[in-house]
C-alpha cells in the first residue's frame, strides 16, 4: 500500500493533504522521515508517526471511550459538547459512530467504530447483546421493583412489556441492571415504570467488554477488534 494511501485511509485528510504531509517531511516510519508519497508499506501491524505522534494502522477503527457526564452522543449536539470532540481529528474524519447513544448525564462504556456491520450487529434487538448499567435511585430499591423489572414493565411507546435480562440490588439505592435492548431512555423509563427514579446512570459493560478501571472519564483507547466486544466465540455471553 502506498504511504499516502495509508494516511488517507486512517483519516489524515484529503489525498492532497496526505501527499503534502509526507512531502513536508512530517511522516516517519521506524524513526526515519519518508518523504515519498508512493513509498510502499505493508500496513498490517504498521505504526507510523505523523507530526511527532505514533499511530497504529487499523483497517477498521474500534474504540472504547469512558463517556463523561455533560456530553451528548450526537454530531450536532443541542446543549452540551459532543463526545466526538473528545476524539482526535483522524478518528473524527474516519467517521466513527457511537454504537447506540448514552444520555448527556450517563457515564461509562461507549463503543465507537466505522464498521457498519458491527454497529448493526451490536444494536440489533435480535442479537441480544447484554449491556450492564449501574443505577443510582432516588428511593430505596425494593424486591418488588426488582421483580417488576425482571417480569417486564410497559413503556408508553410500546404495549409489549420490556424486561431486564438480569437485575440485582447492590446497595440501598443502587441497582445493577442488564438489558439486551436499547430503547430511548430505557433504563430511566423502566425504573420509573417500576415506581422509582434514576438519579445516576453508568454503563459498566457492553457484551464481553468491561470498562477498565484505568480509563478515566473522557479518555479513549483502541480495541483490537470486534472480538473484544463479542467474545472469543463471536457471540456475546448471555449476561
Ligand atoms: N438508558 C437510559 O435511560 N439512558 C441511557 O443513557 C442509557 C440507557
Amino acid at each position: 500500500m502506498r504511504l499516502a494511501q495509508v494516511l488517507f485511509s486512517q483519516g489524515f485528510g484529503t489525498r492532497r493533504e496526505c501527499d503534502n504531509l509526507i512531502l513536508a517531511g512530517e511522516v516517519r516510519l521506524h524513526g526515519e522521515v519518508v518523504d515519498d508519497p508512493a513509498h510502499e508499506v505493508d500496513p498490517h501491524g504498521l505504526v507510523f508517526n505523523v507530526e511527532g505522534k505514533d499511530w497504529p494502522f487499523h483497517e477498521k477503527a474500534y474504540v472504547l471511550m469512558h463517556k463523561p457526564a455533560g456530553h451528548e452522543c450526537s454530531h450536532r449536539p443541542s446543549a452540551w459538547p459532543s463526545i466526538y470532540t473528545l476524539l482526535p481529528s483522524p478518528l473524527r474524519l474516519r467517521d466513527v459512530q457511537a454504537v447506540g447513544r448514552l444520555d448527556q448525564d450517563t457515564t461509562g462504556l461507549l463503543i465507537l467504530t466505522d464498521d457498519g456491520a458491527l454497529i448493526h450487529r451490536l444494536t440489533s434487538p435480535k442479537k441480544h447483546v447484554p449491556k450492564v448499567y449501574e443505577v443510582g435511585t432516588a428511593q430505596p430499591v425494593t424486591e418488588g421493583q426488582v421483580a417488576q423489572l425482571l417480569a417486564g414493565v410497559v413503556l408508553h411507546d410500546d404495549p409489549k412489556p420490556v424486561s431486564a435480562a438480569a437485575c440485582e440490588i447492590v446497595g440501598e439505592r443502587q441497582l445493577r441492571l442488564t438489558l439486551t435492548q436499547g430503547k430511548y431512555h430505557q433504563v430511566k423509563r423502566m425504573v420509573a415504570a417500576a415506581g422509582n427514579e434514576v438519579l445516576s446512570l453508568h454503563r459498566s459493560r457492553f457484551g464481553a467488554l468491561v470498562l477498565p478501571d484505568d480509563l478515566a472519564p473522557g479518555q479513549w483507547r483502541w480495541l483490537a477488534g470486534p472480538q473484544d466486544i463479542l467474545g472469543s466465540g463471536g457471540a456475546a455471553p448471555a449476561r
